[in-house]
């Protein structure tokens, strides 16, 4: 996996099909290779030479350039003048480094890395792990640099850790997790991008001599973008070309992207935005930066994707319900936001189990005096004119109609209108003298505070502990604003962020494990927050308040570039529903299947023959639960480049292949769509769920399905098993 070559001072890290290539010279780390596999780098140092001079770049002591150079880590101003993997400010003012190669260990297993969620193994023979340390005479200040290399998942991740031994505190102003120099042009970049109600659609920017990026200063991943970026060739599609796939474990600010150097190539980088941040690192302390994931596909992006989903799967989601079937569920928000009562919602939980649904969730407005969205985050305590009989009663009633009971809150938030904000006005984030910006008339608690991360986890837990609660959905409705902290000092104020996420984690951490038979669902007005961060510790996220089946097409096809199926959540509403499209029931329902499958409409209003429509989609999504949220997954047409949305799983075994096939136009030639398979054994006869009919695998993958629906907003899904 990971080869130390002592002659050469050359590591190569390498998973079953990749290559990660980097040396050593005067203690400097060039970057030499990440790509296809390459087994025998000895001499890869020698071509350095040619990048060593270039006209307006000062030299080393050594007498060469480093700006043209491949660098494995960069520090600004000595003399790269590209931007920095690290930049310190001393207390003289100063912001230049010199770190050199001190040592390095490699050792079998991952680390976990001190208060962040990032990828484990559960044997060491999983991974293996080199750490280099980078020292800074001067400061005596040092940088270890974490490679993790997963070799049968492809997957190579990094971090780096500061540590001060030095005697002056000095401010960390800068902290890229991963720098990558590309010595080549001919890139473009893929990112997700999007708003609320339209989240991770796919754009893909030509990467030439401007600098692009993407990142987010909201206090959150965001929707706007995505904390994942793919660099690819113009010719690479779903199924060949170079696929670089970068995504960082991280749920607060970011920034990622690219900016060419002076003659060619460009370099990447991927790291908590500089942006208002800066981190004060005392004699003794250190700095832990967050984790990259990246994976490197030869044979274009569904092979990038299906190594992030793998990894995500088994080695990001944690908890009993990693490997547990996730349940079907109804939601009642969408049904009837704040004004509900016991009664209510009983009578949905009645029919929506007749109907094979197996969880209810209560959303929004059963705590403190919550009728609309003014008042009440912060008291979690059960409202006695909704649920006159509690939680626990609730819970009873729903086990003893066979479901289980699930339950929404929005832990970071408080209300001006609660007692929260009464007892304690100071726990929102605020600077003083400043208007407080309310966003969804509600303010964030500053959880860079011991003791507002100390009251989350004890009110979220009473309620817990208080009735059979088997769900929980985990909601953030706001952006950052009034970024300051009471309990820091002025030149920590750029603390404020990360500490905001690390005083997070560590919330979740608590609650997660104090419960771990609870099935935790993230929630950020949708999907404000969907980033491998929040998978470590909830392993599904709701993907977007928007349930249009139409819109929903796009906004989980681009999910899907990075985040696995098992982890989305999706629900069939009614039609049209915040969007003015009307969709068959038959399309919402398949759709939702990509997904973790569930309900958010009114169940109480259907009649039976609707009813035993919705018994049927929750039988046939039974069937194929298991292949859908284990299997691979293949994108087989972009909704964003055609009419179509299609897709395809197949089973771990390889017995089973199911494909989805949705319309998002009303008009257009359907007939000249054939919908091919990838993938499947060529030889081997499959059969057709439902007709009988027989295919062989090269039929299915080079003849394919015509598409013969004429239904408005039409869909198909084909399941075929392998016959023996
Ligand atoms: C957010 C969520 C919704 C719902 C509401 C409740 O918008 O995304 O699903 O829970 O909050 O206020």
């Amino acid at each position: 996996m990971i080869t130390y070559h002592a002659d050469h001072k050359i590591f190569n890290l390498s998973t079953k099909n990749t290559s990660y290539v980097f040396g050593e010279a005067d203690g400097r780390l060039f970057h030499l290779h990440w790509g296809k596999k390459f087994d025998n780098p000895f001499n890869f140092m020698s071509y350095l030479a040619d990048y060593q001079y270039a006209a307006f770049c000062a030299n080393t002591e050594e007498g060469y350039c480093l700006e043209p150079m491949p660098l494995e880590f960069s520090t600004f101003g000595n003399p790269d003048l590209r931007q920095p993997s690290l930049h310190i400010r001393y207390e003289n003012g100063s912001t230049d480094s010199v770190f050199k190669y001190e040592s390095h260990r490699i050792f079998d297993g991952k680390p976990g890395l001190k208060g962040l969620p990032a990828t484990y193994v559960e044997d060491d023979s999983e991974a293996q792990t080199l750490e280099i340390k980078l020292t800074d005479e001067m400061t005596n200040i040092s940088v270890y640099l974490l490679y993790s290399v997963y070799p049968e998942l492809d997957v190579i991740t990094r971090s780096m850790r500061v540590e001060n031994n030095g005697k002056e505190t000095v401010k960390i102003l800068r902290a890229m997790s991963a720098t990558m120099d590309f010595v080549e042009d001919g890139y473009e970049l893929i990112h997700l991008h999007g708003n609320h109600m339209m989240e991770r659609q796919v754009d893909r920017v030509k990467v030439t001599k401007a600098d692009v990026s993407i990142g987010s200063v909201r206090g959150a991943s965001s929707h706007r973008h995505n904390p994942f970026m793919a660099l690819v060739k113009p010719e690479t599609t779903e199924t060949q070309g170079d696929a670089y796939g970068f995504n960082f474990v991280y749920s607060g600010n970011f920034l990622a992207g690219v900016s060419p150097n002076i003659y060619r190539g460009f370099r990447a980088q991927m790291g908590i935005h500089p942006f208002n941040s800066g981190w004060v690192l005392e004699p003794g302390a250190d700095f832990q930066a967050p984790e990259v994931v990246l994976t490197y596909s030869p044979s274009g992006l569904g092979q990038m994707s299906r190594n992030f989903h793998k990894l995500y799967r088994t080695r990001m989601c944690r908890g009993k319900f990693r490997d547990t079937e996730r349940p079907i569920l109804i939601n009642n928000w969408e049904a009837t936001y704040f004004g509900f009562n016991e009664e209510k919602l009983l009578a949905m939980a009645e029919k929506a189990s007749k109907a094979g649904i197996e969880l209810f969730v209560m959303d929004d407005g059963w705590f403190g005096k919550r009728d609309d969205d003014k008042s009440s985050l912060g008291d979690w305590t059960v409202d006695l004119n909704k649920l006159p009989h509690g939680l626990d009663h609730l819970g009873k009633e729903l086990n003893k109609l066979g479901m289980k009971f699930g339950i929404w809150f929005e832990p970071e938030m408080i209300s001006e209108v609660s007692n929260l904000y009464e007892a304690h006005p100071d726990w929102a984030l605020q600077v003083p003298g400043r208007y407080k910006n309310m966003g969804r008339t509600q303010y964030i608690l500053d959880l860079s505070r011991q003791d507002v991360c100390d009251y989350i986890v004890d009110a979220i837990n009473n309620v817990i502990g208080s009735a059979n609660i088997e769900y929980v959905k985990w909601d953030f409705n706001r952006n950052m604003t009034n970024v300051w902290s009471a309990l820091l000092d002025s030149e920590k104020q750029t603390e404020v962020y990360h500490r905001y996420m690390l005083g997070l984690y560590d919330v979740l951490e608590r609650i997660t494990s104090a419960n771990p038979d609870v099935l935790f669902e993230s929630c950020s007005g949708g999907g404000g927050r969907f980033d491998p961060g929040m998978l470590y510790y909830m392993p599904q996220v709701w993907t977007s308040d928007n349930t249009c089946a139409i819109d929903r097409q796009k906004i989980q096809y681009g999910t899907s570039f990075a985040y696995p199926v098992v982890t989305m959540g999706a629900h069939v509403s009614d039609v049209p529903n915040g969007t003015v499209k009307t969709t068959p029931l038959q399309t919402r329902a398949f759709l939702a299947m990509n997904g973790t499958y569930g309900y958010e409409f009114d169940i109480t209003k259907f009649d039976d023959d609707y009813l035993g429509r919705l018994k049927m989609y929750n039988e046939m999504f039974k069937k194929l639960r298991h292949t859908i949220h284990t299997g691979d997954f293949y994108r087989l047409y972009s909704p964003f480049e055609t009419d179509f949305a299609s897709w395809q799983y197949i089973s771990e075994d390889k017995e089973q292949a199911i494909l989805f096939v949705f319309a998002n136009a009303t008009s257009h030639a359907r007939h000249t769509y054939f919908i091919r398979a990838l993938d499947l054994d060529p030889d081997a006869i499959y059969v057709e769920d439902g007709t009988g009919k027989e295919y062989t695998g090269d039929y299915l993958m080079n003849i394919g399905h015509m598409l013969t629906s004429t239904q408005e907003y039409g869909n198909a899904c084909w399941v075929y098993n392998k016959k023996h």
